[in-house]
């Protein structure tokens, strides 16, 4: 019993702490009057207390009256109430005030005589409200504000007006507004200021003059603000930053005139930009960098003077971006390296050599499209810590048996290589598979032949496969008949599939000829060949060129030839032609429209019965002239030429 005394001593003592807090007359210094519907400020407190809590109520405005009361208040919560209207001057009388809450109301302005008498507060947070205009003069009454938070209103843009005052601040939060301008000058007047967040605002570009007068600031956060351009030397007079963000903007291109002034910058954040270039020198100006985040952007090359200049960086993100190659010697300015975060890209080829002398021990190299590894990367690899080149297509094959020869399942990254190819060993580890199977084999072509069906007509889609086996799996190279080469990256009319199918579209006379397919891997190349037959002349074409025929027999059906503007072919083609591509017509009635087979049924009839008109003509007037002339002469040329329309009438 006698142990327990002291507890019942201290629950004695949360009572009478409690008892303090109350909203009456009992609280003594500070008085807990959140939670309760209060539409104004109690007037029934003792006078003397310094804390008074208000938050969580229905105050919806403040007048000089409200607050006369209590004269030594050191802090005053008024957040979370639903105040629009600060009366001029209504905090006259809290001089001793150091820390005012008002977030979360509904205050829309700040005006020069709003803070007045506050003369020793320090914090300020006035964030969650709708204020969208700081008067002129507003902070000249609290030169001992040391924070203040106004994130989350409606400011549009900063004047250069709106801290003066404010000598002493160090911390200015503005994040979430809509700022789209700051004036020249505007942080003139805050020259102690350390900390600034000016995040998820609507800059759209960084000018020079924007943050002159902050020659101490060390943080600056400009993240998630629409920034697409930063003019030469906007950080030349903030030459003390430690911390830039700029993630999260619209960037393209990093500039060798970007970053200047910022010789102790050790931390900055490029990531979620647009950037696909950084010029030579970028970060010349910044020997201090020891974090640089450029991962989720659509870099796709790293050359060797991008870094340039980063003689102390130690952690380098470049993870989602679109890197297909990273030069050899890019590692060769950043000695200290020792986080590498290439995840995610679209890397064959990664120069570990560099890392040999670096002091890597973190590299994610996860997520590309790396396929083998040479003997010598083993123990490079072996002396990074953490190591990751997971979800690679790696290819088990001959060249993998040095490499594999050494792994001793020492190492975890060793359980991280998952073969992808041969498709006998796909989706098993590289270390469970005994190194007398890790195989090459030159590549043999099994079959490289025609697959549409002939004959082929001009305008179809020509498909050939081209069918090649080997360790590695070959690459298909195809030399058409005009000489160039198709590869599975061609686009266009020819394509290659990976699967060695090979589409040409709209075949033309240009198409046949000889194809060449070589398949070539490291271990060897191999080719076939194939001669691909002159596309037949499409339908639509022969059923022209029957009425152009008939045309030069016949007057007769000459108007309808307009009707074929497509018309381009031979006179010379036959009737026995034509009769055959007629049944062609029918037999592919898609190609050729039956309407148009009718009428031109009807002009071949129409035509043969000009025909036989125009004969039984020429033979009337050959009758004629030979009846008149008979009389005086019987000649042999007469009946050569009757003889001739004879035969012409028999054939028809
Ligand atoms: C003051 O408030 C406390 C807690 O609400 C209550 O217990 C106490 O009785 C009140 N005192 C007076 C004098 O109203
Ligand atoms: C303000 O604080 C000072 C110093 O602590 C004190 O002497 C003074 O009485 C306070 N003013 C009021 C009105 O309580
Ligand atoms: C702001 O107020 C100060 C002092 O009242 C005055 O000198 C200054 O011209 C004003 N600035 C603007 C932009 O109105
Ligand atoms: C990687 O390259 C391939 C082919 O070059 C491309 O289709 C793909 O979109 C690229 N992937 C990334 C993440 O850039
Ligand atoms: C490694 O460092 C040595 C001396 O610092 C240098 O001579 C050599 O070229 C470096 N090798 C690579 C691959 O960077
Ligand atoms: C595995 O190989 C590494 C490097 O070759 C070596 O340092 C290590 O001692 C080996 N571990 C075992 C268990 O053999
Ligand atoms: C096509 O590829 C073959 C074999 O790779 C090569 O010899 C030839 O020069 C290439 N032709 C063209 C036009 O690129
Ligand atoms: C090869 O790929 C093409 C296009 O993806 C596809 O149409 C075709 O069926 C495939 N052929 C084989 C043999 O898989």
């Amino acid at each position: 019993m006698v142990e327990t005394l002291p507890d019942v001593l201290m629950f004695l003592l949360v009572i009478l702490g409690s008892a303090e807090a109350s909203c009456n007359a009992t609280c003594l210094q500070s008085c807990d009057c959140s939670y309760l519907d209060l539409t104004s400020v109690p007037q029934d407190l003792p006078a003397i207390i310094t804390d008074l809590d208000l938050e969580w109520n229905q105050i919806t405005t403040l007048s000089r009256s409200d607050l006369s009361r209590y004269r030594g208040l050191e802090t005053l919560d008024l957040g979370e109430n639903l105040i629009y209207a600060i009366n001029s001057q209504a905090f006259y009388f809290l001089s001793n005030l150091t820390t005012l809450t008002l977030y979360n109301n509904q205050i829309t302005i700040l005006r020069s005589d709003t803070f007045t008498g506050l003369e020793n507060v320090h914090y300020l947070y006035l964030g969650y409200n709708e204020i969208s205009d700081i008067q002129n003069g507003t902070f000249g009454p609290t030169p001992h504000l040391i924070e203040l938070y106004l994130y989350n209103n409606k400011l549009t843009s900063l004047r250069s007006d709106m801290f003066t005052g404010l000598g002493n601040l160090e911390t200015l939060h503005l994040y979430s507004n809509e700022i789209s301008d700051i004036q020249a000058g505007t942080f003139s007047s805050t020259p102690q200021l350390r900390y600034l967040r000016m995040d998820q605002n609507k800059l759209k570009n960084l000018g020079s003059d924007m943050f002159t007068g902050l020659g101490n600031l060390w943080d600056l956060w400009l993240d998630n603000s629409e920034i697409s351009d930063i003019q030469a030397g906007t950080f030349n007079s903030i030459p003390q930053l430690s911390d830039l963000g700029l993630g999260h903007n619209k960037l393209t291109t990093l500039r060798s005139d970007m970053f200047t002034g910022l010789a102790i910058l050790r931390d900055l954040w490029l990531d979620n930009n647009e950037i696909s270039d950084i010029e030579a020198g970028t970060f010349s100006p910044t020997p201090q960098l020891r974090d640089l985040r450029l991962d989720h952007n659509v870099l796709t090359k790293i050359i060797p003077d991008m870094f340039t200049g980063l003689e102390n960086l130690q952690i380098l993100y470049l993870q989602d971006n679109k890197i297909h190659d990273i030069l050899a010697s890019t590692f060769s300015s950043t000695p200290q390296l020792g986080v590498l975060l290439i995840d995610n890209n679209n890397i064959t080829m990664f120069p570990f050599s560099d890392l040999s002398n670096q002091t890597i021990y973190r590299l994610y190299l996860g997520k590309n499209k790396l396929t083998t590894l040479p003997s010598t990367v083993y123990d490079i690899l072996s002396s990074v810590a953490d190591v990751n080149v997971d979800n690679n297509p790696w290819q088990c094959d001959c060249r993998m048996l040095p490499f594999r020869s050494m792994m001793n399942e020492s190492h975890s990254y060793e359980n991280q290589i998952h073969c992808s190819e041969p498709s006998n060993f796909h989706g098993q580890k590289l270390i469970d598979i005994s190194p007398e199977d890790l195989i090459c084999e030159e590549p043999t072509i099994a079959r490289f032949q025609q697959i549409t069906n002939n004959p082929l007509v001009q305008g179809d889609t020509l498909r050939l496969v081209c069918e090649a086996s080997g360790i590695p799996t070959p690459d298909i190279t195809v030399t058409l008949p005009s000489g160039l080469n198709a590869t599975v990256e061609s686009a266009g009319r020819v394509t290659v599939d990976v699967n060695g199918t090979i589409t040409i579209t709209d075949v033309t006379d240009a198409d046949a000829g000889l194809y060449v397919c070589i398949a070539v891997s490291p271990s060897g190349s191999g080719s076939a060949t194939l001669i691909v037959d002159p596309p037949t002349v499409p339908t639509t074409v022969t059923m022209s060129s029957i009425t152009s025929t008939l045309a030069t027999t016949t007057t007769s059906t000459t108007q309808e030839t307009t009707t074929y503007p497509e018309s381009t072919s031979s006179f010379s083609t036959t009737f026995s032609v034509v009769s055959t591509s007629s049944k062609h017509v029918v037999s592919t009635p898609s190609k050729q429209p039956e309407s148009a087979t009718t009428f031109s049924l009807t002009a071949l009839l129409g035509a043969i019965f000009g025909s036989v008109a125009f004969t039984v003509l020429i033979g009337g007037i050959i009758l004629t002239i030979w009846c008149k002339r008979n009389s005086q002469h019987v000649g042999e040329d007469y009946s050569v030429l009757l003889n001739t329309t004879d035969a012409a009438t028999t054939a028809i």
